[in-house]
């Protein structure tokens, strides 16, 4: 069976995020024949400018573009900031649009937020991976809350039940993945 290769892109710049350790949550439980890679320099990517959307690309920009066209799907996971996503995250969103790697390409998301909230952020993530014509697979996109407590100490989720729903998320990736 040929393994399937999801990368998983946080939204938060924060070293302590919840965000980020419920994709390294993932990743560390990630079903036999999945391959999961977290895209862990949203920092450094520029701000997005048109007028350098063109080779050379920037080095971050080259890099998640190629990340982007080398997996077979994509998770996201963001905090919600001000009611909508975090700047640096729609900044990363921005430079994927002049590349044709997200179209069509199978993506979902988690929402880690507390109940009734983050919804902006998700509403809005829904908008702009439909507007790069990506693939969204309603199935696969969960809310699980992820409080700041909920993390142990190597900085991964402790709850058995959270990280197994987790881990179901991206072997329900790789089985649409699959079918296509
Ligand atoms: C500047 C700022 C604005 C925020 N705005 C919202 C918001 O509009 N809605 C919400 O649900 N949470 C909001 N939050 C809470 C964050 O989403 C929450 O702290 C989240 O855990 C941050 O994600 P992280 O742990 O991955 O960094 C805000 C936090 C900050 C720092």
């Amino acid at each position: 069976m040929t393994a399937v290769r999801i990368l998983l892109v946080t939204g938060s710049t924060r070293s302590a995020s919840t965000n980020t350790a419920a994709l390294r949550t993932a990743q560390a439980c990630a079903p036999p024949g999945v391959i999961a890679t977290l895209h862990d320099a949203l920092a450094a990517l520029p701000a997005f400018n048109p007028d350098h959307d063109h080779e050379p690309l920037p080095g971050p920009v080259a890099v998640l573009r190629a990340e982007i066209a080398s997996n077979d799907a994509l998770v996201f996971c963001t905090p919600e900031y001000a009611g909508a996503l975090p700047g640096s995250f729609k900044n990363l969103l921005d430079w994927t649009v002049g590349g044709t790697q997200l179209s069509g390409k199978p993506v979902a998301w988690l929402n880690v937020a507390a109940p009734g909230r983050g919804e902006h952020a998700v509403a809005s993530l829904r908008g702009v991976l439909g507007y790069v014509t990506a693939t969204i697979l309603d199935d696969c996109c969960i809310r699980v809350g992820v409080g700041h407590d909920a993390l142990g100490p190597d900085g991964l989720v402790r709850d058995p039940d959270v990280r197994a729903r987790l881990a179901q998320v991206l072997a329900d990736v790789a089985t649409h993945v699959r079918s296509r």
